[in-house]
């Protein structure tokens, strides 16, 4: 988020850029709220991320959120200290949840779905079999007599 500092209606379009930037990014947090599967989730984690990325970077960047409000007023320093900081945790934190899906479909939800292939594979197997034995009681059996 830029601002130009030469003109006095400056300030009023960077704060609507923000505040638009937020809406926005309410909008794929509700997504990701949203997320019928784990499959689903990861993805909408994937997107949520290319989208904090540069989101945070215009806001830490030269004359970007936080230079503004410093430059507003010294009552929010801490504030934005505490955002800044929170930026990264917030990564950190989704790059976790991340790796967790990951791991999740890679291993329990994997081995469930193979288990899952091999009870369908039991099961057409067994029926099979039982209707082979139907054809060979009723059919092979009263053809014999
Ligand atoms: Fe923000």
């Amino acid at each position: 988020m830029t601002t130009d500092r030469g003109e006095h209606g400056s300030t009023a379009r960077t704060r609507e850029e923000i505040l638009e930037a937020h809406q926005q990014i309410h909008e794929v947090i509700q997504r990701l709220e949203e997320a019928p599967n784990l499959l689903e989730l990861l993805a909408r984690l994937q997107a949520f991320r290319s989208l904090l990325v540069p989101h945070f970077a215009d806001e830490e960047a030269p004359d970007g959120f936080f230079d503004l409000v410093r430059a507003a007023t010294s009552r929010h320093l801490v504030n934005v200290r505490e955002f800044e900081h929170e930026h990264g945790a917030l990564l950190d934190e989704l790059d976790a949840l991340a790796e967790r899906a990951r791991a999740c479909l890679a291993g329990p939800v994997a081995e469930i779905l193979k288990q899952s292939a091999e009870l369908a594979r039991r099961v057409r197997d067994h029926e099979a079999r039982e209707s082979a034995l139907l054809v060979d009681a009723l059919y092979v059996d009263v053809g014999g007599q």
